[in-house]
């Protein structure tokens, strides 16, 4: 770790970074977080209150929430999606008043729930809504197989092809609205035991197909999807893949997936020209044993951005400012993303830059904020008042 005087000779975190052909202000990016506000997947106000307050926050980077590419891939009734021009007009109202005070790149992360679709809100206990009756708001999930998410719950259907190809054209029909939107980059959710993680994992894909069985062909959904997607919009918006490096279940001894596996995703998907890795893990199964404690994926991260040499975000707990700077400046990531320490402190990157010695933007409305001994947080910002 940098000892102060050095963070403040040049903070690492507070550095001007690439993410694919983006680049960025620093290497702070705001994970994507879903927010189970919507009605039928249409963005509305919260989604412009919440946006437009991490908006101010300073960091690099925002990225949407996982964002639906069909109705049914949500993960909740309330999940924000993609998936029709009225699903477009609504992000854009959100998106235009945002912007107005906001120069923060946006991206989003484009996903389908897969068997973790219809899901209760978090709020209301987050568990399968059956799909009858209708009234409950549940519908029938789609998976690589039909086996559940956890014992017990019904079984969701197994995809076939014509699925497969719908599910893809969603992805890929939502990458084109994200670039219309002028969103600054895509991340597709192959992570946390959605569907596309579902492929991956030998624990949620059964298939006896061309897409189930062996690693490669595990592996050949994600990477059309991806493939499909990259293709879709132009080389200059970056298109990275959030995975889960690892499913923890080593314990079980059975079939999983893991960090090799996720090597071979990885440098398959380098060859393929995708733009960052965003490394997170589990979410496969109830099963798993997480070694929860600070920074516990950033080990994953590094080996991820060692093996492929692919631009890398670590993410999960980290929530100091000086835990974030070591992770870049000792080069184990390029980008650092938080999650719930953004929702609890909004301005985490101005607080992070008073103590590092960065600079951060801010709205001019702000500019009069920073304690004595920080005018030079928000860079040149002047104030004049007579
Ligand atoms: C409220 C909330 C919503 C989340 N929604 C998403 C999501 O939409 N997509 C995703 O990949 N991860 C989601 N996550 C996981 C976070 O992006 C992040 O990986 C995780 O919280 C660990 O980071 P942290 O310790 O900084 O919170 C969510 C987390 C929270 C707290």
């Amino acid at each position: 770790m940098p000892s102060p005087a050095e963070a403040r000779a040049g903070s690492a975190l507070f550095s001007p970074g690439p993410l694919g052909p983006l680049a960025l202000a620093n290497r702070i990016v705001i994970a994507p977080m879903c927010q189970y506000s919507c009605e039928e997947g249409l963005a509305g106000d919260w989604h412009l209150m919440h946006i437009g307050q991490l908006a101010m926050s300073g960091a690099g980077l925002f990225i949407l929430e996982a964002t639906a590419v069909t109705r049914e891939g949500r993960i909740t009734p309330g999940c924000l999606g993609l998936w029709s021009d009225e699903h477009e007009a609504a992000l854009a109202r959100v998106l235009a008043a945002v912007r107005r005070h906001s120069a923060m790149p946006i991206g989003i992360q484009l996903a389908h729930a897969g068997r973790k679709a219809s899901s209760e809100v978090p709020w209301r206990g987050g568990m399968l809504i059956p799909p009858a009756p209708v009234s409950l708001g549940g519908w029938v999930p789609l998976a690589p197989s039909a086996l559940p998410h956890a014992e017990g719950e019904a079984a969701p259907q197994a995809l076939d092809e014509a699925g497969l190809a719908r599910i893809r054209e969603g992805f890929v029909a939502a990458a084109r609205r994200a670039h219309r939107l002028g969103l600054a980059a895509i991340e597709l959710h192959a992570a946390h035991g959605y569907l596309l993680h579902q492929f991956l994992s030998p624990v949620s894909n059964r298939r006896t197909d061309r897409y189930g069985g062996s690693l490669e062909n595990r592996m050949r959904y994600p990477l059309e999807v991806f493939e499909a997607v990259r293709a879709a919009v132009p080389a200059s918006m970056p298109v990275g893949v959030r995975l889960s490096a690892t499913d923890w279940l080593e314990h079980l001894g059975t079939p999983a997936w893991d960090m090799a596996q996720s090597i071979a995703f990885g440098q398959a998907l380098g060859e393929r020209g995708v733009s960052f890795l965003h490394v997170s893990s589990g979410g496969i199964s109830a099963k798993q044993q997480i070694p929860v404690g600070p920074g516990y994926q950033v080990p994953l991260a590094e080996q991820l951005k060692q093996a492929t040499g692919l631009p890398t975000i670590a993410v999960g707990l980290i929530t100091e400012a000086e835990e974030a700077e070591a992770v870049v400046a000792e080069g184990r990531a390029d980008f650092v993303a938080l999650a719930r320490a953004m929702l609890f402190n909004p301005h985490w990157p101005w607080a992070a830059a008073a103590r590092l010695g960065g600079q951060v933007s801010a709205p001019p409305q702000y500019w009069r904020s920073p304690p004595r001994g920080l005018g030079r947080l928000f860079g040149e910002a002047k104030i004049g008042m007579r």
